[in-house]
């Protein structure tokens, strides 16, 4: 069978409600699109929790600041739907700016604590963008369960608590990271490096690498850190926003830039 498309509310809601008479349960796997392989181990884990899966394709301006790539961000809808189909998912749900926020883009829904710091010292709209468009778009797909990468360690967190704070059932399951063949970790927006920014962008993951191997040997956690921040430096990265442990996450978390590019990862002790 082929992919369904979905558009409208009304588009969405007759679909999902359809596969849940026919006694389905319904995985969910949002996305802002221009998809590559991680993504697609998120549509495969959805796909073994669940009989029905939608994956929706929305670029949300809440989660961008003005400043930042909302325009030049990579659109191909077409492209994705046929690597959907192909991946089994059931349902993409392609809805615009109306259809998502009809009410205007004001923020009913705020991040918790878990968007305290790292990302929100340097973006500090992204999460309360994010819980905004991600708890509409369970209230329209209404999933029993939705996947998030581990790739974006902080926003799983926040969305956990999310789903916490507004008493939903909806499991929320945390993908591994996908690396391409020297370690870097997948992302839409690594379409946007030349190939001598690419060279050093799969220096991040070594980095961390080294990063967590030190703390494991019981290093100091400010010098390991310091070092890291130095040789994401001297591996020419132009700017480090942050590389820091989070010890209950136990994780080395880092966002960097190449250019007008920034870059995420993170690795787990
Ligand atoms: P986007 O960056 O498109 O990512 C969609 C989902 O794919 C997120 O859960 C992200 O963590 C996951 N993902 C991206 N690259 C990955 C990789 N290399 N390995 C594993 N998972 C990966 O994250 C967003 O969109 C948005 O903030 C969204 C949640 C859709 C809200 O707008």
């Amino acid at each position: 069978m082929g992919i369904l498309t979905a558009r409208t509310r009304d588009e969405i809601a007759a679909i999902v409600s359809k596969a849940r008479q026919d006694g389905q349960t319904i995985g969910f796997v949002p996305t802002m699109g221009a998809l590559h392989a991680g993504h697609l181990s998120l549509v495969k884990l959805a796909l073994e929790k669940c009989d029905f899966v939608v994956v929706s394709i929305f670029v949300n301006p809440t989660q961008f600041a003005p400043h930042e790539d909302f325009d030049r961000y990579p659109r191909m809808p077409e492209a994705d739907s046929l690597m959907l189909a192909e991946a089994g998912a059931s349902c993409v749900f392609l809805p615009d700016e109306a259809v998502i926020y009809p009410d205007g883009k004001d923020c009913a829904v705020k991040a918790g604590a878990a968007a305290k710091g790292l990302e929100t010292d340097f973006r500090p709209h992204f999460f309360d963008g994010v819980v905004n468009v991600v708890s509409r778009l369970f209230d329209l797909v209404k999933p029993d369960a939705a996947v998030f990468g581990q790739k974006d360690f902080q926003q799983l967190q926040v969305i956990r608590e999310m789903v916490e704070a507004l008493g939903l059932s909806i499991e929320i399951v945390g993908a591994p990271i996908a690396r391409d063949e020297s370690g870097l970790a997948l992302s839409s927006r690594n379409a946007y490096l030349s190939s001598e920014e690419l060279s050093v962008a799969r220096r991040l993951n070594k980095v961390l690498l080294d990063a967590v191997q030190a703390l494991r040997a019981g290093e100091d956690q400010d010098e390991v850190m310091a070092e890291a921040a130095q040789a994401l430096v001297s591996n020419g990265f132009e700017k480090v926003d942050y590389v820091r442990f989070k010890p209950e996450w136990q994780r080395v978390l880092a966002a960097a830039w190449l250019g007008k590019t920034r870059l995420i990862d993170n690795m787990g002790l």
